[in-house]
């Protein structure tokens, strides 16, 4: 069938395959294109009776789709977009949209942007989250690039997206790699927000000697109240989970505690970096990561100092609600940081993303939603202005009532020896910010007395260099 499948899919993989049911779900008649044929037969094996089709070179898919194309790559790993992109190029036309879905780094994609510019074809990057069963029923999508082409594909998008309230979780979100940006940003944010419960979820484990049964009733409890997230969600159904090798125990008492990482948390911090945005808790739980990881190192160190944890002996109860606040306390901080990161980004790069509509398709089909995402929306809508959602009344209200129970819990857990890296860098990301004067007078101070770097001063304009070795 010739010009007849209105959206193309290359890369029939699990996410692929599932977007393309999704879409023929909702009627839009698909065609999907892998090198492998027995995925594309899988693939119509999967979606008999549906508008699905299949092909195994790129010339015969790109004959299947209506004009102007929309082709979309959920492709992996990401360097195999430039194979795609050189096999597709010479078979498309000038108006043809090309969206790379994957996990792609955004520099990348301002590169392919530049690339299908030359031959007149638009191209986007789109960030999808929800892994496979999103990708099947409901993912949260974040395209990005050239505004017009988005209306060419916005009803397939918006039909096969999450929803939250009736609203799509999917919007435009900006000009250029700012789909990828966006993305990258949501799984720094996923990073740290899976830390801050680790974290927790340790205290509660060594410090409280709280068993898996115990820790699934403290999370599901966690979770029906102002905590509510997809990650907490999920954290309570894994206490749940009985060793399946046959072992008497649970499941995730028999998982290795090294993590492993694609490498998005670390763009996020690298960017951040590199924008001169602090994004502590993203940074450490990139590092609690590469930290799990030094396995050896960490055996010599506990055999060379000991590792000691004392129990908790204080109220339980008193306790584990105060857990509760340290871990919304911190998430409201770790979403604190990937949004300034998103600002100022969206200024540096150009993008013109409203973090008002990233809120809101965040809200629903994503890694990372929850719901505070809702005040994160309501507050950008009021002021999209804000420098921060701390500075947002409501918002700044939860973190007053919280962050007590987040500096209860760290007291706590330095005395017991427990690591809580993104617990700490939260709570000092908070009073960096909130404390007034800084200690960074005596940095410049310094800074002047060895290089004569200059400083500011309080009481007058312009900048000053003292000889500090001189009465
Ligand atoms: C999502 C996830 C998804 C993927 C992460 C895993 O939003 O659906 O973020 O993109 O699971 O990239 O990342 P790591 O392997 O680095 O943990």
């Amino acid at each position: 069938m010739t010009h007849s499948y209105r959206i193309g899919m290359v890369g029939l993989g699990v996410m692929g395959r599932s977007m393309v049911l999704n879409m023929a779900d909702h009627g839009f008649p698909v065609a999907g294109y892998d090198k492998d044929a027995a995925k594309g037969q899988a693939l119509l094996a999967e979606g008999a009776g549906k508008p699905v089709g299949a092909a195994s070179d790129p010339a015969t898919f790109v004959a299947m789709l209506e004009k102007p194309r929309a082709i979309l790559l959920l492709v992996a790993p990401a360097k195999v977009v430039d194979f795609v992109l050189a096999d597709l190029l010479p078979l498309v036309e000038p108006g043809d949209l090309i969206i790379d879905a994957g996990n792609a780094y955004f520099k990348d994609t301002d590169a392919h942007a530049k690339t299908c510019a030359e031959k007149g074809v638009h191209f986007f990057g789109m960030g999808v989250s929800g892994g496979e069963s999103g990708a099947r029923y409901g993912p949260s999508m974040m395209p990005g690039g050239p505004k017009d082409a988005y209306e060419r594909v916005r009803p397939v998008l918006e039909a096969i997206a999450a929803r939250v309230n009736n609203e799509p979780c999917v919007s435009w979100v900006g000009n250029g790699s700012a789909g990828h940006y966006v993305k990258m940003v949501h799984n720094g944010i996923e990073y740290a927000i899976m830390q801050l419960i680790a974290e927790v979820y340790d205290i509660l484990r060594r410090g409280l000697s709280m068993g898996n049964e115990e820790l699934h009733q403290v999370f599901t409890g966690w979770n029906k109240g102002t905590l509510s997230s997809f990650l907490l969600e999920i954290t309570a159904q894994v206490f749940t989970k009985k060793d399946d090798k046959g072992g008497a125990g649970y499941l995730v008492d028999q998982i290795k505690d090294i993590a492993r990482q694609k490498g998005t948390g670390k763009w996020t911090s690298q960017d951040a970096l590199d924008l001169q945005v602090p994004v502590p808790t993203i940074d450490l739980a990139v590092n609690a990561r590469d930290l799990s990881g030094m396995a050896d190192e960490r055996r010599a160190v506990a055999k060379a100092l000991g590792s000691p944890i004392a129990l908790y002996a204080g109220d339980r109860q008193a306790f584990i609600a105060s857990a509760g606040q340290a871990l919304q306390a911190a998430t409201m901080l770790a979403y604190a940081q990937g949004m300034d990161l998103l600002r100022v980004a969206s200024k540096a790069y150009d993008y013109g993303i409203d973090l008002a509509e990233v809120s809101k398709i965040w809200r629903g089909g994503c890694i990372i939603r929850s719901g505070f995402l809702e005040d994160m929306r309501a507050a950008y809508a009021k002021d999209p202005t804000l420098p921060t959602i701390l500075a947002d009344g409501g918002i700044a209200a939860k973190v007053t009532a919280t962050h007590p129970g987040l500096r209860a819990v760290l007291k706590t857990a330095i005395e017991m020896g427990i690591p809580t890296p993104c617990l700490m860098g939260s709570l000092s990301y908070l009073d960096s910010l909130r404390c007034g004067p800084l200690p960074t007078n005596l940095t410049q101070a310094q800074r002047d007395f060895f290089g004569a770097h200059t400083y500011e001063r309080v009481d007058a304009e312009g900048t000053f260099h003292s000889h500090w070795d001189q009465a």
